[in-house]
């Protein structure tokens, strides 16, 4: 099909418009379904997985929920939807760039409490264990995670520089190794070198969106910040009183680099608190890259949990086969016929009955790309799981000349303060180069 502007179907009185069927009418979902399940989102590289999380984060945008989108890989087009959605709705932006060499711009454990520093420790360094040899070396390291949290709440210290000053002195802590080269890793990113609280719980509560750049070049470093502002959001978002309780989508884009324990929790938890949650991923074996998780667990959380579902070109047979499985079967009767006995052919003919699926494997496998043979862009064409049968729809993006904010810069409060003043870096004879 070829491109049309989304944007007039959109009507958010209606329900949430998820593409054209064959027969190019609209097709809506209700909000009430939106809201009540996730939303899995997977396809090969190219085929309109990001035209798609554009596509619905910017009606949940227009339909004032707080958007949430964590891009390890920086999809520029995306960012872009969500500056136009911000843009229509009047309210900022934020956008936090988590990767090596950025400035610094905010403090992720700002308001936290000592539990939850902790929590957001083992989830970022995954010290979860995972009945391994291992389980000992991490049993230390959340012992030392959770030493390094009381000293937090102890001297009223929660940026993670000065609590990398402060805990450079606690042998207990310093002598558990893995969890001492992690901490330093983590502490030591640009993005963080900075006690400046941006109030991430009153910018989810004022339903402004939050696009947060992460990494997919597995970068250890960048990809712990990203599990750690994601434990971080889940407790603001699992905090928020009742009556609070704005709407959120949290979108997790290449789930291959996302897929942790803390996100798979979130899947089984986030309901519950008014949270749905759009993952997208290109393969089966993206679901089952990290290796600390049952098979069982993930295939649960992502495939069996997630009713709604858009479905674009898959190049692994297993996905396909999966999915097939899940799209709603349909009974069939076969008929067979049998030698024909001349005599009485009628009791030859025999009615089997069959349960085939609504689509089979093999259609995923063949979806069109929207990149035509003339290199032109049409519309991406995927399979809509919802509460209805599975159906063919054609999606086009949503387009936006809306310039994205920068990042912003916000330098830490301890660089305008005297040194005598009570911080830990000011208090400490490290420099802080020398820890990271
Ligand atoms: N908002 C947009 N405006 C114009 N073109 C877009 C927009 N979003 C995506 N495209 C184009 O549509 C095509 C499909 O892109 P899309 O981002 O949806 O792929 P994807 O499935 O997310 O792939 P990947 O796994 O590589 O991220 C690409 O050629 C992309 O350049
Ligand atoms: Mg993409």
């Amino acid at each position: 099909m070829p491109l049309y502007d989304p944007v007039q179907y959109i009507d958010v009185k209606r329900g949430v418009f998820v593409g054209l069927t064959q027969d190019r009418k609209p097709l809506y979902i209700s909000w009430q379904q939106y809201r009540s399940t996730h939303c899995q989102i997977p396809g090969a590289s190219g085929f309109g997985k990001g035209i798609t999380l554009g596509l619905l984060a910017y009606q949940s945008i227009l339909a004032h929920e707080a958007a949430i989108m964590f891009d390890p890989k920086f999809d520029e087009f995306l960012l872009a939807v969500y500056a136009r959605a911000a843009s229509e709705m009047g309210v900022p932006l934020h956008v936090l760039n988590l990767r090596q060499g950025q400035v610094a711009q905010f403090n992720p454990c700002a308001g936290a409490t000592g539990y939850e520093l902790e929590e957001m420790l083992v989830g970022a360094m995954e010290l979860f264990d995972a009945g391994s040899d291992a389980d000992f070396h991490r049993g230390n390291d959340r012992d030392a995670a959770e030493h390094l949290a009381r000293l937090a709440e102890e001297n009223g210290v929660w940026s993670l520089p000065e609590l990398l000053v402060m805990a450079s002195k606690v042998d207990a802590i310093t002598k558990q190794e893995g969890f001492w080269r992690k901490f330093r890793h983590l502490a030591g990113l640009s993005a963080v070198q900075t006690d400046v609280d941006i109030d991430l719980d009153g910018i989810i509560e004022r339903g402004e969106p939050i696009y947060i750049v992460g990494s997919t070049v597995r970068d250890p470093k960048v990809t712990m910040l990203q599990k750690l502002v994601l434990v971080r959001l889940i407790q603001l978002i699992e905090k928020r009183p009742r009556e609070k309780r704005r709407p959120v989508m949290l979108t997790l884009d290449e789930a291959r680099h996302q897929i942790s324990n803390v996100s798979l929790t979130a899947l089984g938890t986030l309901r519950s608190f008014s949270c749905h949650v759009a993952i997208a991923h290109q393969s089966f074996g993206d679901l089952f890259e990290n290796q600390a998780l049952s098979p069982d667990a993930v295939r649960g959380a992502v495939i069996d949990n997630t009713t709604l579902k858009i479905v674009y070109h898959l190049k692994d047979a297993d996905l396909a086969a999966a999915l097939s499985a899940a799209s709603a079967q349909i009974r069939t009767f076969t008929e067979s016929v049998g030698q024909i006995n001349p005599e009485n052919p009628v009791n030859e003919r025999t009615w089997q009955e069959a349960n085939i699926p609504v689509i089979e494997p093999g259609i995923f496998m063949h979806l069109p790309s929207p990149i035509g043979s003339d290199n032109k862009l049409r519309s991406a064409t995927g399979v809509a799981f919802s509460d209805k049968v599975a159906t063919m729809v054609s999606i086009s993006p949503v387009m936006s000349d809306v310039a994205p904010p920068a990042v912003v810069h916000r330098p830490p409060t301890w660089m305008q303060k005297s040194s005598d003043e009570n911080t830990a870096i000011a208090r400490s004879a490290f420099k802080l180069e020398d820890l990271i």
